[in-house]
């Protein structure tokens, strides 16, 4: 069941993906503003997910469908879909590769991803996971432990990714903590989708990736892209990871991310 899910995500988010790519080479491009003037979308996240809502649908009609853009359906056949159509829009607004679609199967009854694919439509990648099957890169399979083409992180060692959000007291928040880190790791990544940046994760393109404040559809796929790869993921504390605080990471240094994480001054102690 779970490797059907996974192969149905995976044809609908690079059908979705090819419409997105042709609608903006053809020059329609309409843009609005959702939660603030910097948090974008083009009518192509629209179309894109309207196209995967819809494709989806046909194979499993009683599937229910949550999406960013507003799709919000309840189904009854125990199985629902969360709908990243772009993630990462403000890289699409600027014609800049990072960006994604990212589609993910949910367990209605306990929450569980039990698949997630994330499609980069500018690498011409997929990267896809089955949950207690395994994740992949176009064939191959992803291991975060085993990749033997560096030796195994330490913190201070490692390349970490993060992302912001769009208002701007959360922002400063995250710089603040960004600031933090920055001295004690190797350095810091910021790619622009959070999505991908999970992949790059499980991929071992970067040891760690945090955020806080993102949406349930930036994350359901990716996460699974990287735990089915063996990485570790958690909330800042170490429960469950959720989207309020994500922290995913090789397993060698999940913990001391979580112990510096948990160092870092409280925002009333910086300086102003
Ligand atoms: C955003 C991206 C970005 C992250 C933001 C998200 P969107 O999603 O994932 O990397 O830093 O917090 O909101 O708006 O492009 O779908």
């Amino acid at each position: 069941m779970e490797l059907a899910l996974m192969n149905l995500a995976a044809d609908t988010a690079r059908r979705a993906g090819d419409l997105v790519v042709d609608g903006r080479r053809s020059g329609r491009f309409r843009v609005s503003t959702k939660s603030s003037p910097t948090d974008v979308v083009t009518e192509w996240d629209s179309a894109s997910e309207n196209f995967i809502v819809s494709h989806i649908a046909k194979h499993r009609p009683d599937d229910g469908f949550v999406g960013e853009e507003g799709t919000s359906t309840a189904g009854t056949s125990g199985v629902s879909w969360l709908i990243d159509p772009i993630d990462g829009t403000t890289n699409f607004l600027y014609d800049l590769p990072g960006w994604a679609v990212s589609v993910a199967a949910i367990d209605t009854a306990t929450g569980d991803t039990l698949a997630g694919v994330v499609h980069v439509p500018a690498q011409r990648e997929t990267f896809a996971a089955a949950r207690g099957h395994g994740s992949w890169l176009g064939g191959r399979r992803l291991h975060v432990v085993s990749s033997a083409d560096r030796p195994e992180p330490t913190i201070g060692t490692a390349l970490v990714a993060t992302g912001f959000g769009y208002d701007p007291e959360r922002r400063r928040r995250q710089g603040r903590r960004t600031a933090w880190l920055l001295p004690r790791v190797r350095d810091i990544r910021r790619f622009g989708a959070a999505a991908v940046e999970l992949c790059h994760v499980a991929a071992g393109r970067v040891d760690a990736y945090l955020e806080d404040g993102l949406g349930a559809w930036d994350i359901a796929a990716g996460v699974l892209v990287a735990t089915e790869a063996g990485a570790v993921a958690s909330d800042f504390s170490g429960g469950p990871v959720r989207p309020a605080q994500v922290v995913v990471a090789h397993p060698a240094i999940h913990t001391e991310l979580l112990d510096l994480l948990h160092s870092c001054p409280r925002d009333e102690e910086w300086p102003d």
